[in-house]
């Protein structure tokens, strides 16, 4: 792991899938690499479906003091917004010319998305500016969830393709690597229908108040079996069961799993239990983040100081892209072709 680069997009509050799934490895390994390990609030991607020009910039900043609250330091990694370094749409371009239609038309987020929204041609183009974020920066690991693995796939795909047409000697790209963190690769949502997701309003964000998430929690569906407090239950069918394995110490999985499969404990019990280990993990977070919405320059001085970092890198490896694919150098006379 010599330099780690991921995104994350400022679509609103971050919530536990996106902690446990993504950027709690993040900070692990910022804690293993410092200022080669390197995070991008991805408001260019942000844009790829209709979005409200009032809130992007609010939501680009907010999802920056999520990621800060959340333990990323910018003092020893580097984090920044993706608009801020925009060699990322150059290199972008670049990519979109070497990649064939049929593999962006192929990726099961486009599909999924272009039933939801009209497609825009940036949907489209959405994971080959996802692969120039990563190779900008040459990047060899991509801490990400599960949902993305096809993205970094293709990434590697539109590496070696570059490399062997425009660098086979001298490779210009390496091919990244999907770091997932197994133990949380896909939290389910709190309405046990799938994957958490912004989209589906299944969430339990990190930021809410401990009241607005027991509201949520309290009505949850549990497993269907316990009707009845005195209804033995199967915990592997409860969402509530799936948390306590995240959020709860062995003591009380054991707990709720042995009370859950007994009838010796209510559904609301359990709940409350969640809610212990839940408030243990999301208490410091919140209390960072009151302290950043106090201080917003601590924020904002961050993403400027992040994105001069990044442009340094971004400027020399379109040096080399440029020279790579052959365009004119400015100032410079091409030589004559021989
Ligand atoms: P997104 O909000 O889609 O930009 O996702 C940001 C990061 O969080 C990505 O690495 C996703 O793979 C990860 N992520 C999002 N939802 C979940 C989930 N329910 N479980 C695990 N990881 C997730
Ligand atoms: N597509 C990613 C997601 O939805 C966000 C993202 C954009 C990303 N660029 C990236 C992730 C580069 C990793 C690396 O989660």
């Amino acid at each position: 792991m010599k330099r780690v680069f991921s995104g994350i997009q400022p679509t609103g509050d971050l919530h536990i899938g996106n902690y446990l799934g993504a950027i709690r490895n993040w900070v692990k390994i910022g804690e293993q690499i410092g200022k080669d390990a390197i995070f991008c609030i991805v408001d260019y991607h942000a844009i790829t479906i209709p979005h409200d020009r009032e809130l992007l910039g609010r939501l680009t900043f907010d999802a920056a003091l999520a990621n800060m609250a959340a333990g990323l330091d910018p003092n020893k990694i580097v984090l920044f917004a993706q608009s801020h370094v925009p060699e990322h749409l150059e290199l972008g371009w670049v990519f979109s010319t070497q990649t064939p239609l049929g593999e962006l038309e192929r990726m099961t987020q486009f599909k999924d998305k272009s039933e939801q929204h009209s497609v825009l041609a940036g949907l489209l183009m959405y994971p080959v500016l996802q692969a120039a974020d990563i190779l900008l920066y040459k990047a060899d690991t991509v801490p990400v969830g599960e949902d993305q693995i096809q993205h970094i796939e293709l990434t590697r795909e539109i590496a070696r393709r570059f490399n062997a047409k425009f660098s086979p000697e001298n490779p210009v790209f390496p091919e990244p690597k999907a770091s997932i963190d197994k133990s949380a690769a896909r939290v389910p949502g709190l309405d046990n229908s799938g994957k958490m997701s912004k989209s589906k309003n299944n969430t339990l964000e990190l930021l809410e108040p401990q009241a607005a998430l027991w509201d949520k929690i309290r009505v949850a569906p549990t497993d269907p079996a316990r009707v009845r407090r005195n209804d033995p239950g199967t915990p592997e069918k409860c969402v509530i069961f799936s948390y306590h394995k995240l959020f709860s110490n062995l003591d009380t999985i054991q707990e709720v799993d042995v009370g859950c499969r007994t009838a010796g404990i209510g559904c609301i019990d359990c709940k409350k239990l969640l809610m212990v280990g839940l408030m243990e993990t999301l208490e410091p977070i919140q209390a960072r983040a009151a302290h950043f919405q106090a201080h917003p320059h601590e924020v904002t001085d961050a993403l400027v100081a992040g994105a001069e970092h990044c442009q340094k890198i971004a400027r020399e490896t379109m040096l080399e892209v440029r020279d790579a694919i052959g365009l004119l150098r400015p100032n410079s006379i091409r030589p004559v072709i021989q």
